[in-house]
């Protein structure tokens, strides 16, 4: 178990410093959905860490030390489990998938999307993700003959739906070329919606349904018909096999394992799974490229540079020409991961410990709400030297592994990469992460090596709105051909 916790004097989670709240609603009021993690980093700089705050009656413990983070990821799913309340609420959405999945029944679904999303699968399915990149470089082109701004957030998860769906069901959907998406609308409003319920003081839903609930309750009907639809085809295409062969995506391995004659899992299993994958690999990964494209669109000279590195890799063709060829483009992916580290996607992760633990010498019942701050390691110039300037080249090769004392050897100075925790960390590591990292490759050298982008907003306009992710409130460009 995580060690600081031994010498440490005992205290109870009513004992840990907290900001004053009210009767029944507890801080409710303090913390505006949308900003609410910022409100939480206040606090964590005001009080110190842990502090306890409630939502409601419920006590959350709130949590900012790298050292205990990677030890409650790493002890999943035996010690620690994910804050309960997304599991309920993602069960009723129909998506009780990986990422909300607990206990025995976690690790056969692990095991089954690590295969589908492993870098040989990738590898193999690199001239789809070409394609599929080629597709957004001719959306990016139309608009910029047109003159037209481009919302990047809205094209960017248009291409990572595409791409999802691509690899792990085996169908294509192209939403970017079909301009009114529905599916995509209805994607969307899963996120903001999961994060309303889970903080929500008691399950208002059950007893009243407001305009918003009504159009959600429709958008996920009609999710699930779309899901069902893949399903059947999947199972016709299999079916109309001549000769059987191992199952070429996860659909498909998905499938075959709900209709071996042994089977634990359900069709209902399936299709949350499905869903799980749509919406885990979309808004996260679009996110990521988006806020690169903040300090892109705003700083001619790193533009030039990237456009530099891409056009070299890129040579004559639009799209990096293959799987190989990627591993040049360290800085395309650097630019988006330091974005991250400013603007952090998952701006803190959310547990609870099965069973009584004492940490930091607090004694945490079983159930207890722990929120695990990401942002103010990656802030505190101890890991990072200079936290606060946008620096790509701190994640290039040369720095990677470096000391994490501020007077290093290196001309940089600190560099944790510990302390950033953008996909996790543990067993339960995030499974898209190459897939992710493959995807801010492909976008930001096809978009550098193409285009010169220019962000059409005053960069202070644009602010991190909360809705489970943090995501930029908007980041319009306009783009021209180079
Ligand atoms: C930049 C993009 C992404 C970010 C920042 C991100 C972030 C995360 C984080 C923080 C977790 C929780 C990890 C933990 O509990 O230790 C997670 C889990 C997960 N992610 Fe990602 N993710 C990204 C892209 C993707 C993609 C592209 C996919 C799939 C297409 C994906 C699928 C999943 C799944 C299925 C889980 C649940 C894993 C489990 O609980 O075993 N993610 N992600």
């Amino acid at each position: 178990m995580y060690a600081a916790s031994v010498s440490a004097p005992s205290r109870e989670v009513d004992d840990l410093p907290s900001p004053r709240g009210l009767p029944f609603i507890g801080n409710l009021h303090q913390l505006p959905p949308a900003t609410h993690h910022l409100t939480l980093e206040r606090w964590a700089a005001e009080l110190g860490t842990p502090y306890m705050f409630r939502f409601g009656t419920t006590p959350v413990t709130v949590w900012n030390d790298i050292e205990l983070s990677h030890a409650v990821m790493r002890e999943r799913p035996h010690r620690y489990r994910r804050y309960a309340p997304i599991e309920n609420i993602l069960k009723e959405f129909g998506c009780n998938g990986l990422f909300s999945i607990e206990g025995a029944a976690w690790e056969p679904q692990r095991r089954l999307v690590m295969q589908a999303l492993s870098i040989p699968h990738i590898k193999a399915f690199y001239p789809t993700l070409a394609a599929i990149t080629e597709r957004l470089r001719r959306r990016w082109e139309a608009a910029a003959h047109a003159g037209r701004v481009v919302d990047m957030i809205e094209d960017l998860k248009r291409f990572t739906v595409d791409v999802t769906s691509a690899l792990a069901f085996g169908e294509d959907p192209n939403t970017l070329e079909n301009e009114r998406v529905l599916l995509q609308e209805q994607l969307g409003m899963l996120l903001p919606m999961l994060m309303t319920r889970v903080n929500a003081p008691f399950a208002y839903w059950h007893y009243v349904k407001f305009p918003r609930d009504r159009k959600f309750d429709e958008a996920m009907i009609a999710v699930h018909r779309h899901i069902r639809e893949l399903m059947a085809r999947a199972r016709a295409r299999m079916r109309d096999e001549t000769s059987a062969h191992a199952p070429r995506n996860l659909l498909e391995a998905m499938l075959a394992l709900r209709d071996a004659s042994d089977s634990v899992i359900t069709d209902d299993d399936v299709a949350a799974n499905v869903l799980t994958m749509l919406v885990a690999g979309e808004e996260t990964t679009a996110t990521s490229i988006a806020w690169a494209l903040l300090f892109l669109g705003t700083d001619d000279a790193l533009q030039a540079r990237v456009a530099a590195c891409a056009r070299r890799v890129l040579g004559d063709s639009a799209v990096c020409p293959g799987y190989g060829a990627m591993r040049e483009l360290d800085l395309c992916e650097a630019v988006c991961t330091e974005a991250s580290r400013l603007h952090p996607v998952a701006p803190y992760l959310s547990f609870e410990p099965l069973e009584e633990v004492r940490l930091q010498g607090v004694r945490l019942p079983a159930g207890t709400k722990m929120f695990m701050l990401n942002r103010p390691a990656m802030m505190d110039p101890h890991n990072y030297a200079d936290p606060g300037r946008y620096d790509p080249d701190r994640w290039l090769h040369d720095h990677r592994h470096e000391s994490t004392a501020p007077e290093s050897a290196s001309p940089r100075g600190a560099h944790e990469p510990r302390a950033y925790l953008q996909f996790g960390a543990g067993p339960r590591v995030c499974p898209g992460r190459h897939l992710a990292a493959v995807e801010m490759r492909l976008v930001v050298s096809m978009l550098t090596a193409n285009f010169t982008a220019q962000l059409a907003t005053n960069p202070a306009a644009i602010r991190e709105v909360c809705a489970f992710t943090a995501v930029p409130s908007e980041m319009p460009m306009r783009l021209a051909l180079r």
